[in-house]
């Protein structure tokens, strides 16, 4: 089998993750309407659907989040292999950051677990036409999805508190100057993608938003 340079394994699995979330905020942004302008989700959803990128959008996004958990997976294995536990410790006495980096592999669980409830769920099969919005109140009035929901929003807002000033120290782009404008910048990134997303989920499972 091939053998992945450590670098290749640490740039890959950076920018895979900064184009997820990237992604992430495109969702949110496009779910707000649901809640606040519903005809203008609906509009929204039907010129998206229609839209004939959309295949070669949904074909990279897999690729992005396939490429993302296995070079993960091999640079964790790699360094427990060598013995590096270096990165598991945290260096500012930030013991949330420590945390979240050492809970990674839970909150990439729980996030693959949504994910394949999720698209079975919304996007196989696709909601007909003006019918986006109810599809998602239906599956979030269920308790138990609205619980899945409320867990992966808390996940992958736990995995960014890590994740954001990780990416960028793997590609070289954190330095003394920018280091505090970075962690703060990824803290606040965090919190706006978990808490939209659990606003979203509590609002759609509590009421008839
Ligand atoms: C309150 C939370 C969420 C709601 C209400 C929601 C809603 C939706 C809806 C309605 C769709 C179908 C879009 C379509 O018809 O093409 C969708 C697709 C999708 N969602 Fe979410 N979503 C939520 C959170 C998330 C999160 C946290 C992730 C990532 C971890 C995610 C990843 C995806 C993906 C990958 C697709 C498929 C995109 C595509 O193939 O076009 N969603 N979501």
């Amino acid at each position: 089998m091939p053998r992945i340079d450590s670098a290749a394994l640490r740039i890959g699995s950076a920018i895979s993750g900064l184009l997820m979330v990237l992604f992430l905020v495109l969702h949110l942004v496009g779910l707000v309407p649901a809640l606040l302008a519903p005809k203008v989700f609906e509009s929204y959803a039907i010129s998206l659907h229609r839209a004939p990128w959309l295949p070669l959008l949904e074909i990279g996004l897999t690729t992005i989040a396939l490429l993302h958990l296995v070079l993960t997976l091999v640079k964790t294995m790699t360094n427990q292999r060598a013995g590096n536990v270096a990165q598991l410790r945290s260096r500012r006495l930030a013991p949330i950051a420590s945390l979240a980096s050492r809970s990674k592999v839970a909150a990439g669980l729980i996030t693959l677990a949504f994910l394949m409830v999720h698209l079975q769920q919304l996007r196989w099969p696709r909601p007909a036409e003006g019918a986006e919005r109810a599809a998602v109140q239906a599956v979030l009035h269920q308790p138990a999805s609205a619980a899945l929901y409320g867990a992966a929003a808390l996940a992958i807002g736990f995995h960014l508190l890590h994740g954001v000033e990780a990416a960028h120290r793997s590609l070289g782009w954190l330095t003394p100057m920018n280091s505090t404008t970075i962690r703060n910048g990824g803290r606040l990134l965090a919190t706006v993608l978990a808490g939209g997303f659990l606003i979203l989920s509590l609002t759609f499972s509590l009421g008839n938003a």
